[in-house]
C-alpha cells in the first residue's frame, strides 16, 4: 500500500479485465477511491471487495448511460479512458460497420466520457486524463490493424487537442501506447488463429525483448500519470512497448 494517489478520485472505463482492471487495483493500492466501470457485469465482480473500489456496469457507446454514471460518480481527479476493441483485418476486410463500431468504442467513447467529466475538472482547476492508445497506430504500422490503428492514432490527436485546450487550466491529458500486453482479449485473439501456439510465438516475435508485456509493466506508468508526480507532463503519448518502436 502506498499514498501516491491519496485522496484522489478516479474513474476508469473497461475496468473488468486487462489493463483497466489492473489500473483499478493499482490506483486503490496507492490510496485512490476508484469508480471501476465495464460493459461486463461478471468481469466487474472480480473487483468486488477491493478497498475503495465502486463498480458500475457502463457501456461507453451509450451517451445517456455515460452521463448518468458520471453524474452518480460526481467530482473526479483522474479519468482513465481505457475501453477499446481490436478489429482484425486490412481495409479489404473492414466493413463500414466494423469501421463505425471501432470508432464508436475506441475514440467516440473518449469524447463522451471526457465531455461528461471535463467541466468539473476545469471548475476545480485540476485533473489528469489518461487515454489508452497503442503503439499500433501512428507510431508504428502493423498488418491487419486498419480500423484499430486508425482509431488509436485518433486517440493521440484527441489527447493533444484536450491537452492544448486545458494546458493553462490545471487539467492534463496524456496517452499511453503499450506494445503487446498479455490480457484476456489478447488470448482471445490468439485462440482465434488456426494455430494458436504459432500465433502466440508470432506475437512474441514482434516484441524485441522476446516476451509479451504483463499488465504490471503498464500500471506504473498509469499511476505516474494519475499522480501529481507527472505535474509537468501533458499532451504526451508515452510508449511502454518493450522497444517495439526503437
Ligand atoms: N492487450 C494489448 O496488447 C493492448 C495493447 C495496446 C493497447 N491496448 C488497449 O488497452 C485497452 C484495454 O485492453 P486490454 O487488452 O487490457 O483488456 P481486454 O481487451 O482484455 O478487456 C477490455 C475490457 O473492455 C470492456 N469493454 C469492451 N467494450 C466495451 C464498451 N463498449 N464499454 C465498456 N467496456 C467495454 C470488456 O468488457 C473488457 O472487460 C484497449 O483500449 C486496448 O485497445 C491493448
Amino acid at each position: 500500500m502506498g499514498d501516491r494517489l491519496k485522496g484522489k478520485r478516479a474513474f476508469i472505463t473497461a475496468a473488468g479485465q486487462g489493463m483497466g482492471r489492473a489500473a483499478a487495483i493499482a490506483f486503490s493500492r496507492e490510496g485512490a477511491s476508484v469508480w471501476a466501470t465495464d460493459l461486463d457485469a461478471d468481469a466487474l465482480r472480480s473487483l468486488e471487495g477491493t478497498p475503495g473500489v465502486t463498480t458500475r456496469v457502463l457501456d461507453v457507446t451509450g451517451s445517456e448511460a455515460v452521463g448518468r454514471v458520471a453524474r452518480e460518480a460526481g467530482a473526479i481527479d483522474v479519468l482513465f479512458n481505457c475501453a477499446g476493441i481490436v478489429h482484425h483485418g486490412s481495409i479489404l476486410e473492414c466493413s463500414e460497420q466494423d469501421w463505425d463500431r471501432s470508432f464508436d468504442v475506441n475514440i467516440k467513447s473518449m469524447y463522451r466520457v471526457t465531455r461528461a467529466f471535463l467541466p468539473g475538472m476545469l471548475e476545480r482547476g485540476k485533473g489528469s486524463i489518461i487515454n489508452m492508445a497503442s503503439v499500433a497506430s501512428s507510431v508504428r504500422g502493423l498488418p491487419n490493424r486498419l480500423a484499430y490503428g486508425t482509431t488509436k492514432a485518433a486517440v493521440i490527436g484527441f489527447t493533444k487537442a484536450i491537452a492544448a485546450d486545458c494546458v493553462a487550466r490545471g487539467v492534463r491529458c496524456n496517452a499511453v501506447c503499450p506494445g503487446t500486453v498479455d490480457t484476456p482479449s489478447l488470448q482471445g485473439r490468439i485462440n482465434a488463429f488456426a494455430d494458436p501456439v504459432q500465433a502466440r510465438k508470432d506475437f512474441v516475435a514482434r516484441q524485441p525483448m522476446g516476451r509479451l508485456a504483463t499488465v504490471d509493466d503498464v500500471t506504473p506508468l498509469l499511476v505516474y500519470l494519475a499522480s501529481d508526480e507527472s505535474a509537468f507532463a501533458t499532451g504526451g503519448a508515452f510508449p511502454v512497448d518493450g522497444g517495439m518502436t526503437i
